[in-house]
């Protein structure tokens, strides 16, 4: 599916009358159907000094709380920078989802200047994940960072 029609049935998913919870599920699986090669698509909530998991689409996660720091996940929040790593096997800093991951992307998402959360996606391919993708998944988490901030709240300690 082309970035442009990715974008406009995100915002009508977003926008509908439905719940942050199963909005924000609504949107990683039309991800996850939209794009072939992303094989695990989740949103992560920040919690504190802590990411805890939110909708996702794939194979279950033992990395359902993930602190600040650790993994490309923890990196992004500490950095404040979005990853976009082509090849995990090339990282120390890495906690396995699944053995068949190859690459990742994550996007932070912020709500009034503050990170709320993130997209992360795994592919089994190979440097999966390009520049057209970040902004893409950038310009989505503009479109959900209020429900994000929202359900991160209802998250905190
Ligand atoms: N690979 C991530 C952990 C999350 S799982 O991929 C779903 C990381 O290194 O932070």
């Amino acid at each position: 599916m082309e970035d442009e029609e990715i974008r406009a049935r995100s915002a009508g998913v977003l926008a509908d009358d439905q719940a942050d919870e199963e909005a924000l599920a609504g949107l990683v699986a039309l991800l996850h159907t939209a794009r072939p090669a992303w094989n695990w698509v989740g949103i992560y909530l920040l919690a504190g000094e802590e990411l805890v998991l939110g909708p996702y689409v794939g194979a279950p996660t033992t990395h359902t709380r993930i602190p600040v720091g650790r993994g490309v996940c923890g990196t992004a929040v500490a950095t404040g920078e979005n990853q976009v790593v082509a090849d995990v096997g090339e990282l120390d800093n890495y906690l396995a989802c699944s053995t068949s991951t190859r690459s990742e992307i994550v996007v932070l998402i912020r709500h009034r200047g503050s990170v709320v959360g993130q997209f992360d996606i795994d592919s089994d391919t190979p440097a999966a994940f390009g520049a057209a993708d970040e902004a893409l998944l950038e310009n989505l988490a503009q479109l959900a960072a209020p429900r994000c901030a929202r359900l991160a709240r209802g998250t905190s300690p």
